[in-house]
């Protein structure tokens, strides 16, 4: 990794700004892009969860999507950014957030884990140790979906290399994605390629959902499962 950590702290006044410039090609919604992961999330995992996790919520863009979606679920968020959670705090009364930190301690366990964006900005050596808290976080047969940006699409690393908080972003392919979650104890089920087709082409829409195996989708995503 060449640069030091990101902050989003330091973001949190211009984040979806800065998203809607980088990605205002796609979609002019950024929240295009939260509804379309909680979507998938949604035909993931098995109806009548009661407990959900985001971790690395940010300022929250995906939990007013993942409450739709999962009424019957209590939501909880988590990240490393204090500023960020306050936002998220603010933008949506009644969820529990908690800071992130070397020493958090979590007793609760979730049945769906759900991480958008995170883990290229958690440093090589940190990913494997992460990825065995969410395993403890994990409750027995619960499901856990992580999205990631894809690297083997040309437009995805322009992206990524013009956004000033990804400057500390190392991309992962989704074998590494993969071999984590299998290291963490997480067997893989499912997973894909997607966004490929932006809403003003919803017509094609159709089509996005047998291209999944093709490795040009702007992002992936992957499902692993605790073991029962
Ligand atoms: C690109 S933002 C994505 C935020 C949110 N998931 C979304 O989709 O809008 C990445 C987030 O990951 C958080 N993050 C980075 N490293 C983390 C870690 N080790 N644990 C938890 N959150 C982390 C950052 O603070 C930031 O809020």
């Amino acid at each position: 990794m060449n640069e030091p950590k990101v902050d989003f702290d330091d973001y949190t006044e211009n984040y979806n700004s800065l998203l809607r410039e980088s990605t205002g090609f796609f979609s002019e919604s950024e929240a295009y892009f939260a509804k379309y992961k909680v979507d998938i999330l949604r035909r993931e995992v098995p109806v009548g969860v009661k407990r959900l996790l985001e971790y690395g919520c940010g300022i929250g863009r995906n939990i007013p999507f993942l409450r739709a979606a999962f009424p019957e679920a209590t939501i909880t968020g988590s990240d490393i950014s204090e500023a960020s959670l306050e936002i998220a705090r603010k933008e949506n009364p009644g969820v529990e957030f908690f800071l992130e930190h070397a020493d958090t301690d979590v007793a609760d366990l979730y049945e769906v884990i759900f991480i958008a964006g995170v883990f290229h900005h958690i440093p090589l050596g940190e990913r494997a140790a992460v990825m065995r808290t969410l395993f403890l976080r994990l409750s027995p047969g619960g499901t856990i979906v992580v999205f990631e940006h894809n690297p083997y699409n040309p437009v995805t690393r322009r992206i990524v290399n013009d956004c000033p908080y990804d400057r500390d972003a190392v991309l992962l392919r989704p074998s590494e994605l993969r071999e984590l979650l299998v290291g963490a104890g997480l067997p893989v089920r499912h997973g894909a390629y997607c966004l490929f087709v932006p809403p003003s082409l919803s017509v094609l829409m159709p089509i996005e959902a047998k291209l999944g195996w093709l490795p040009l989708g702007g992002q992936y995503w992957v499902k692993a499962t605790r073991p029962a």
